[in-house]
């Protein structure tokens, strides 16, 4: 059938268009009236209708291909000419587009929340102005605890206290309160501490809290799911540390703790020469945290754990001051990726 044709893509393909007399050529030779595509469709005429068929259905293509071959060509030299009559210098660079970037924060943010959705956590949300019940007493902190001290905050009404939340934990209780187990979801945002500023403290910074409920959760889940979590994040060369420790809405609880990225457990000032960083606080619920959202501690058991995402960006960049996070320097801030 091609040979019917006598014309291939090449053909129109292979055609130079450099200069506007190349173009009359090409449209003389392929688009014009007396052009091979004319000619071809006038002897389309004399095919069988088998023939017309299959024949007729090449020839519209390459008409296709050569006419916009053409028109390409034609405005390119159109553009140039508008540039030659306005004398523009089409050397000189063009003005960058300005994109921004993403907060490093927000980087990190997003990876731990894709490394905890593939394992099937869903994303929840809290509010930062809480009551008292909600942040502390329903996490089982006593009334004039001393756990209470560590966590000093901005109150904006007393008696009753309404105040800004000193850690993710309250969303814990809003999820089991709200809504009936099994859960399993994180809860990153933004928490607050009456805490003077420093390079290593912040009257605000951010958490990511995660909560699993269901029958026979235990302890292996905990480590098992912060062991997969720390080889995403930081590598799978990384090591992992439990270490036991206190919160009075966990029982056991544990500290995790990280090979140090920094100095690969040699020892420098990030780790404090110990080797290791802590990341994060976890345990199994305390059965009075279940009881408290109605929940019963002879069904339904399950781990939570809350990480500082200021941390863990500052191992992951290797940035040494706090401050840098909130005061908003350019500089800074255009060293992270503008996209995700
Ligand atoms: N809320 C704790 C804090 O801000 C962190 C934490 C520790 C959260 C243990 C948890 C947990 O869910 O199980 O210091």
């Amino acid at each position: 059938m091609e040979q019917k044709i006598k014309l291939t893509e090449d053909q129109v393909n292979s055609f130079r268009i450099k200069t506007k007399e190349d173009l009359e050529q090409y449209r003389l030779q392929f688009i014009s009236k007396k052009g091979v595509i004319a000619t071809l469709f006038e002897e389309l005429k004399s095919l069988s209708a088998e023939e017309k068929k299959l024949a007729g259905k090449m020839l519209n293509d390459l008409k296709k291909l050569s006419e916009e071959k053409f028109f390409l060509a034609q405005e390119a030299f159109e553009s140039t000419k508008l540039s030659a009559s306005e004398d523009i210098d089409l050397t000189l660079p063009v003005t960058p587009n300005k994109t921004g970037s993403y907060h490093p924060l927000n980087l990190t943010r997003y990876r731990i929340i894709e490394i905890f959705e593939r394992l099937g956590f869903n994303v929840e949300d809290g509010p930062e102005i809480e009551d008292d019940w909600h942040n502390f007493t329903a996490l089982n902190f006593p009334e004039s605890h001393p756990a209470r001290e560590m966590q000093d905050t901005f109150f904006i009404e007393k008696n009753p206290d309404i105040l800004l939340r000193t850690h993710t934990s309250n969303v814990q209780i809003r999820l089991m309160k709200d809504r009936k187990p099994p859960f399993r979801a994180i809860m990153p945002g933004r928490v607050y501490r009456n805490e003077a500023i420093s390079a290593r403290a912040h009257c605000f910074f951010h958490q990511v809290e995660g909560l699993y409920v269901d029958k026979n959760v235990g302890f292996s889940d905990l480590k098992q799911t912060l062991y997969h979590f720390t080889k995403e994040m930081f590598g799978k060369d990384t090591k992992i540390r439990l270490r036991p420790s206190y919160f009075p809405f966990t029982e056991p609880s544990a500290e995790i703790d990280i090979s140090c990225l920094i100095c690969h457990g040699q020892g420098c000032n990030v780790c404090k020469y110990s080797g290791w960083v802590e990341i994060a606080g976890s345990g199994m619920v305390h059965p009075e945290v279940l009881r408290h959202c109605n929940i019963d501690p002879e069904e339904y058991t399950g781990f939570a754990f809350g990480m500082g995402i200021e941390r863990i960006t500052m191992l992951r960049h290797r940035i040494n001051d706090l401050r840098l996070f909130s005061e908003n320097d350019i500089r800074f801030l255009k060293q992270f990726k503008a996209t995700y």
